[in-house]
């Protein structure tokens, strides 16, 4: 079988597909003014059956699990319709969503319920006023509510991610929130460094700050570097045996992190994306159109992978195309 395969060595068993741009949250880093319309994009989202097309050619590609991403995918109408899709009629072993957690404390049984293997949920801090100031919603307690669902439902795979922000979430007292918070609860929890984007340089000179001042609270507290798995992706874990729950850290800049990449993205317009932050892609939406086009869409994706860059350059302030990560689902 033809699999997907760079000229680095690394292969691609997981995909990011972006299914809108539109998200109803506001974070600062990301929509600081909320959704805008993009003018000089009119291409509608993909559609229920491009997106089963396209999900089916990559499984066929050695493909096995999909992360459904945004904007905030949730607030797609057909939103358990496309998990179903995906989960049913693809070949795709493991489907996957990030959501901002928006009516999650509604949703959690119907996510359940469509089959659903793993849901990363986006909380940048424990603290009430500190989530609403970052994100513009008042939300934390309804997605709270909706982890407490989701693990009465016996739902198992939840992570929560945060992107780490100077002198808003990154104090030893948020730490300590988040580790009193996994010590009973089976959730990874994972902060994300902030990436600077084509929008948000002030953001991001304002509230960069390193990883490390997380890594030196876990060595302190004695948190035990958990080394890599086989299809570990980009987080470095930390684990104490007593606690239910893991930390983890997503740093972007640091040196290696593009060695273990194992990902490609699907923009929400049917562009393929080789790297968050790269301006290499192309679209291939023009071979979604009807299913006697599966092996013209498989050639021209195994035909862009040799483009594949070994590294996103971010050190040295290549942002790429990527306006905000809106865009291509972070
Ligand atoms: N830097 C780091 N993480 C970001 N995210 C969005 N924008 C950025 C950025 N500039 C994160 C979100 C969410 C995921 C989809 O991407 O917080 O966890
Ligand atoms: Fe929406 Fe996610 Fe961007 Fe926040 S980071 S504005 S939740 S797309």
């Amino acid at each position: 079988m033809n699999i997907l395969k760079d000229s680095f060595g690394r292969t691609f068993p997981y995909i990011r597909m972006s299914i809108t741009d539109v998200c109803n949250f506001k974070c600062g880093y990301c929509l600081p003014n909320g959704y805008q319309v993009d003018k000089s994009d009119n291409r509608k989202f993909l559609h229920l059956d491009e997106i089963r097309r396209l999900a089916k050619c990559f499984s066929e590609l050695g493909v096995n699990k999909i992360r459904i991403t945004g904007g905030e995918p949730t607030v797609r109408k057909d939103f358990f319709e496309i998990i179903k899709v995906l989960k049913f009629e693809s070949g795709i072993k493991k489907v996957a969503i990030t959501t901002n957690g928006y009516h999650l404390d509604i949703k959690a049984k119907l996510l359940v319920d469509s089959g659903l293997n793993g849901i990363n949920i986006s909380i940048d801090s424990l603290n009430r006023n500190t989530f609403k100031n970052i994100t513009g919603h008042d939300r934390l307690p309804e997605i709270l509510k909706g982890i407490e669902n989701l693990q009465d439902l016996e739902f198992n795979n939840i992570k929560i991610n945060a992107v780490l922000l100077k002198n808003i979430n990154s104090s030893s007292k948020d730490f300590d929130e988040w580790s009193n918070f996994i010590q009973n609860n089976k959730i990874d929890f994972r902060y994300i460094e902030l990436m600077q984007t084509g929008e948000n340089l002030d953001y991001f000179k304002k509230y960069h700050v390193s990883s490390k001042v997380f890594k030196n609270y876990l060595s302190e507290n004695k948190w035990i570097y958990q080394t890599f798995g086989k299809d570990a992706g980009p987080s470095l874990n930390y684990i104490k045996p007593e606690y239910k729950g893991k930390f983890g850290i997503i740093a972007p800049y640091s040196k290696d992190f593009c060695k273990t990449c194992n990902r490609l993205r699907i923009t929400s317009r049917g562009d393929l994306r080789l790297c968050l932050f790269g301006n290499t892609g192309i679209s291939v939406r023009h071979l979604l159109q009807k299913d006697s086009q599966l092996n013209e869409l498989k050639d021209l994706i195994l035909k862009q992978m040799q483009f594949k860059k070994q590294s996103h350059y971010l050190e040295l302030g290549e942002t790429g195309s990527t306006k905000n990560l809106s865009k291509t689902g972070g």
